[in-house]
């Protein structure tokens, strides 16, 4: 279960079929790929109370082993470059797999952003196999990712493959 800003309580299942329906959506208007990025990362950081900064990075062919960040929102960040294997955005891209820190402060390697992030998950985009970016996430709460949240970003990391 999860609680809406206006206090509702529904399932997590519920609010995440929504919210892919919602994406999907934007991600089929007639907007730049830049405003889609944004408007989906918005969505989310919006709808689900526990999402507090949603980030797409990229990968570029010129710089393969570079994260750029190329949307987000939230708090600014000094880290909108990141290299492989640096961080845990930079781990789960050497490592191509989604990667959930429910504790970040037990994490070695771990690049902050801010004191006040409890809890970070990161899941790879692919593209015909490559990897092409991702999509980050930072909780102010601590161990809020459940299965369900992996699954649900996992779909929206694949709607959003081609717009990278
Ligand atoms: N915490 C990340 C850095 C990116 S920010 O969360 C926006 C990491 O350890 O890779």
């Amino acid at each position: 279960m999860v609680s809406l800003k206006g206090g509702q309580v529904i399932r997590k299942s519920k609010l995440f079929a929504a919210l892919t329906l919602n994406a999907k959506e934007i991600l089929k208007s007639e907007i730049d790929r830049s405003v889609k990025l944004e408007a989906i990362c918005k969505l989310l950081k919006d709808k689900v109370r526990y999402y507090n900064w949603v980030g797409f990075y990229a990968v570029t062919k010129e710089r393969p082993t570079e994260l750029v960040l190329v949307s987000y929102m939230g708090e600014p960040t000094q880290h909108s470059r990141i290299q492989f294997g640096k961080g845990i955005c930079g781990q789960a891209a050497m490592l191509r797999k989604t990667l959930v820190v429910q504790d970040v402060s037990k994490e070695d390697n771990y690049l902050s952003c801010s004191s006040k992030v409890k809890s970070e998950i990161v899941v790879p985009i692919f593209r015909n196999k490559e990897i092409v970016g991702e999509l980050d996430i930072d909780s102010h709460v601590a161990s809020p990712f459940t299965l369900e949240d992996e699954a649900f970003l996992k779909e929206i990391a694949e709607m959003v493959s081609e717009f990278l």
